[in-house]
């Protein structure tokens, strides 16, 4: 079934709890390239799966840094989008019925105005330590590099993100889950939803007897587990949908 705006605008009025899902097309618009577009796609140029990972960055810190500078600076030029705004907006008309839950590193929801975003796959601007941090490790005593170091026992800065093969925050994954329980709407917008365990709060809202509402100019991987999904870019359609 496909809905009509006045519907789903209907829908989003009447939610106590609404949940929304973001992945790489949310920021599209905004010049973010996503990672699975095949011609603008960050895996066109790069495999994020060769470089994502800390098995790549112990074998070539260096490498990995680079690209993830390249990425920082491209998300530093960019701005949050009419979607991004929209969603923050509605959320400080209507405080405390929305839970933003976000696979995106690039911040913009939060410059959009959005404060309390739960970021399951970390933040692009943020670094930590690679191993355990010892006394010796203090952010004020870093030796230049790429990447920069722990100037006495050398341990590697490393971005704040999660990479393939690590565990996503227990706190912010336990709080997108508690969201997707308790949500009566979730809108899951600009992620294919092969990526897990993100991908299966929405399984999760529409298990717990949710309305989902995917909305992607394409097919994804959780149309079925939708209401209806609306083919729609996520800053073209979100003012709209999202206007009192
Ligand atoms: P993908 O690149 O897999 O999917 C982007 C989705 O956005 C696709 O379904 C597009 O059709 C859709 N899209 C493109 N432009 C859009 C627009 N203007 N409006 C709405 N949708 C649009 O990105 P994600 O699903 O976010 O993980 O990928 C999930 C995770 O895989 C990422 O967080 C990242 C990646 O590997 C990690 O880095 C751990």
């Amino acid at each position: 079934m496909t809905a009509t705006l006045e519907t789903l605008r209907q829908w989003v009025q009447q939610a106590r709890h609404l949940a929304v899902l973001t992945g790489a097309g949310m920021s599209a618009e905004s010049g973010v390239p996503t990672f699975r577009d095949a011609q603008s796609g960050l895996w066109a140029q790069f495999n994020p799966k060769e470089l994502a990972t800390e098995a790549a960055f112990r074998a070539d810190p260096q490498r990995v840094w680079d690209w993830y500078q390249y990425r920082r600076a491209l998300i530093a030029r960019v701005q949050p989008n009419a979607g991004h705004r929209a969603l923050a907006a509605w959320a400080q008309r209507h405080p405390g019925r929305l839970t933003l839950i976000t696979q995106n590193v690039d911040g913009l929801h939060e410059r959009a105005g959005l404060d309390e975003t739960i970021a399951l796959h970390g933040r692009i601007d943020a670094d930590q330590w690679l191993d355990r941090p010892r006394p010796c490790c203090q952010p004020d005593f870093l030796e230049d590099g790429r990447p920069p170091r722990c100037s006495v026992c050398g341990n590697l800065r490393r971005p704040a993100v999660v990479w393939f093969g690590e565990m996503l925050p227990t706190e912010a994954l336990a709080a997108a889950e508690t969201a997707a329980q308790a949500c009566d709407l979730m809108l899951v917008i600009g992620t294919s939803g092969l990526v897990y365990p993100a991908a299966g709060l929405a399984h999760t809202a529409h298990r717990s007897g949710a309305q989902v509402v995917v909305i992607n100019p394409e097919p994804t991987e959780l149309d079925t587990v939708a209401q209806t999904c609306w083919r729609e870019r996520a800053a073209q359609s979100l003012p709209a949908l999202l206007a009192d």
